[in-house]
C-alpha cells in the first residue's frame, strides 16, 4: 500500500470529517458522526451517518465515506478520520472494520471528538486476520 506522500495532516482530515457531520442524519440516536478518508494521491472523500426507521439499515459515516470514494474510483485509502460529539473518541464498529480492510486491512484510524480529543489506530490492532476463513480465496465454491 502506497505512503500518504500527500500534504494532508490528520488535523486537515479531522476537519473534513468534523464539517461532514453536519450533514448527518440521525434522528433516532441523535449522535451524529463524520468521517473522511484520505487517499494515497492526496484526496479526501467524506460521509456521516445516515440513519433508518428500521434502525438496522442505518449506515455509519465510515462506509458512507468509504462508498464515496469508490464511487469516485478511489481505492488507495490510507486513513480515516471519524469525528464523534462525545467524552472519549469512538472507534468504528466491527461492520465498518470489515469494510475498511477490504481496501486496506492496515488502514489508518484517527478517532477524534469535537471538543479536541484524538486517538490513532491501525485497523489491523482492531481486526486482526480480516480475511482468514470463509471470507479467504480457500472456499471451494
Ligand atoms: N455510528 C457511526 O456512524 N460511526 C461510528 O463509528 C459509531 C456509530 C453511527 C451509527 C448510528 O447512526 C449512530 O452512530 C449511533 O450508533
Amino acid at each position: 500500500m502506497a505512503e500518504n506522500k500527500a500534504i494532508v495532516s490528520n488535523k486537515d482530515l479531522i476537519g473534513a470529517a468534523a464539517a461532514a457531520r453536519m450533514s448527518a442524519y440521525a434522528p433516532y440516536s441523535k449522535f451524529t458522526v463524520g468521517a473522511a478518508v484520505l487517499t494515497s494521491s492526496g484526496k479526501i472523500f467524506t460521509g456521516c451517518n445516515v440513519e433508518n426507521i428500521s434502525l438496522g439499515l442505518t449506515i455509519c459515516a465510515e462506509r458512507s465515506a468509504i462508498a464515496a470514494a469508490v464511487t469516485a474510483r478511489a481505492k488507495d485509502l490510507i486513513t480515516i478520520a471519524v469525528v464523534t460529539e462525545s467524552q472519549k473518541p469512538a472507534v468504528p464498529c466491527g461492520s465498518c472494520r470489515q469494510v475498511m480492510a477490504e481496501f486496506n486491512p492496515a488502514m489508518k484510524i484517527v478517532a477524534a471528538t469535537t471538543n479536541g480529543e484524538s486517538q490513532e489506530f491501525e485497523l489491523s490492532e482492531l481486526l486482526p486476520r480480516p480475511k482468514q476463513g470463509i471470507l479467504e480465496s480457500d472456499r471451494n465454491v
